[in-house]
């Protein structure tokens, strides 16, 4: 075991540092897209359902399997159990999926920085309609800007993800937060902004499937950066004197609060504008322009100010993503962090090539029928994450020791931690089972049953070879 390692240079740090990978395209992109796919407020309750009663203990349990072993996801899960390994192994191959087309959406953000202050923002809501659904369906500029957003990735993460990462976090993060409060307020003001607070706070559960319960769990890992050992890896980094289950509940409010803030900024806005909810992808780079682009001139900087802020915090989560694979690459293989870095983001980069042009010039693949983008999307999202979530809590409630964990989260016996009993219960019994019941019963009801089946077979041969993978 490290004893050595390094430490995130205050509390605030690190709550910055969890919440700034919590907080990210998941919650300003993702969350509200999801949200007006998937009928409004009730998908909004199931969502918020799972981030208490799951997030919430599995982050603890993250939390707790990362500083107890003082190594990342990898290696913290070996530490109890080599049968359990993969885990880990699953946690890396997530994140290779994820930043397979995190990296796009991020170079959108950073386009929209420019495209905010060359006149975007002074067209006419159809044109900014348009403008997105040209951009994307580009080859060349959103290539390059996934590109770019991907060095700089690449340099933060050789740097070290401490220093400068947590720096500009301290900075853009409250930033974006106020930015969404003065959004929301704008545009619960607009005439005709009544449709969409009922769309979010009325809950229709008519439209409720065994698929909107998958999109909502899912969604709940993805925003919390659940799932996958991200937060493993954080907590591998936290000192012995933080309170675990503080910290979680801390980080989980600030996540949902930016999530329920950028849907209560776009929804009210959206339906004054006559759109449709279901936008998909697009939602958050066509709503919010037209917001300002109603402001005159304040709006542009507005408009700047916003992408920058969404890019920082694409940024501060797709950090955490790459720093999984690299912690691996270091701690289990012995790497050198630039080396691992560079290797790294060279497959990144060639999976976001892919992605991006899936978006326009190649179009869904054969037998599995959809694009490069959603096919890591789904894969890391629907399956991956849920799964990877799911042994987490199995292997912290069936194969760590509970008094190991105890000691673990109340300091040693220094702190409180009143809820240890019913936290460690949720993470026995309850999670897993409920997790299984929601995967399957959410696999039958998707429409993309391919990508589904790809998706367990490749879980499955992990599990059935994870003795090899060692
Ligand atoms: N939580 C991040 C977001 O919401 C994405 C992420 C997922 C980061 C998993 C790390 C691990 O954007």
């Amino acid at each position: 075991m490290e004893k050595q390692r390094e430490n995130w240079g205050s509390r605030i740090g690190f709550v910055l540092a969890a919440a700034g990978s919590a907080v990210g395209l998941g919650n300003i992109w993702r969350f509200p897209y999801l949200t007006g796919e998937n009928g409004g407020s009730a998908f909004i309750l199931i969502y918020l359902v799972f981030v208490i009663f799951i997030g919430i203990s599995v982050m603890i349990a993250e939390f707790s399997l990362g500083r107890n072993t003082g190594l990342a996801a990898v290696g913290a899960i070996k530490t109890y159990s080599d049968r359990w390994t993969f885990v880990g192994i699953m946690g890396v191959l997530s994140a290779f999926l994820i930043m397979g087309f995190y990296p796009v959406v991020g170079g959108w953000a950073l386009a929209y920085i420019v495209e905010s202050f060359t006149g975007l923002l002074t067209e006419t809501p159809e044109a900014i309609e348009d403008t997105f659904v040209g951009f994307i369906t580009g080859s060349f500029q959103p290539v390059i800007w996934m590109l770019v957003f991907l060095v700089l990735n690449i340099v933060i993460v050789a740097k070290g993800i401490k220093g400068g990462i947590e720096k500009a976090a301290k900075v853009l993060m409250p930033t974006l937060f106020i930015l969404l409060i003065f959004i929301a307020i704008r545009s619960l003001t607009l005439e005709g902004a009544g449709a969409g607070i009922e769309f979010i706070f009325r809950p229709d559960f008519s439209e409720v499937t065994g698929a909107t319960f998958l999109a909502a769990l899912g969604q709940a890992f993805f925003s919390l950066s659940l799932g996958m050992g991200a937060m493993i890896t954080y907590g591998s980094y936290l000192s012995k004197k933080e309170t675990l289950a503080g910290n979680a509940v801390i980080v989980t409010a600030l996540d949902v609060g930016v999530a329920l803030l950028a849907g209560i900024a776009m929804f009210p806005a959206l339906f004054a504008f006559g759109m449709e909810p279901a936008q998909g992808p697009g939602l958050v780079f066509v709503v919010i322009p037209i917001v300002f682009s109603q402001m005159g001139g304040i709006g542009v900087l507005f408009g700047i100010i916003f992408f920058i802020a969404l890019a920082v915090a694409a940024l501060t989560s797709s950090v955490s993503l790459m720093e999984v694979v690299v912690a691996y690459l270091i701690d289990q293989r012995g790497m050198l962090r630039k080396k691992a870095v560079y290797g790294t983001g060279i497959v990144m980069a060639i999976m976001g090539v892919l992605a991006s042009l899936s978006m326009g010039v190649i179009g869904p693949m054969p037998v599995l029928q959809v694009g490069v983008f959603d096919l890591f999307d789904i894969l890391s999202d629907k399956i991956f994450l849920g799964l990877g979530g799911m042994f987490i809590a199995i292997i912290t409630g069936w194969v760590v020791n509970k008094e190991t964990l105890r000691a673990e989260l109340t300091n040693d016996g220094t702190i409180e931690f009143k809820l240890f009993e019913v936290w460690h219960f949720l993470i026995k019994w309850i999670i897993p089972p409920a997790v299984a019941i929601v995967a399957v019963v959410g696999i039958f009801d998707i429409e993309q049953t391919a990508v589904m089946i790809l998706g367990l077979v490749v879980v499955g041969l992990l599990a059935v070879f994870s003795r090899k993978l060692n």
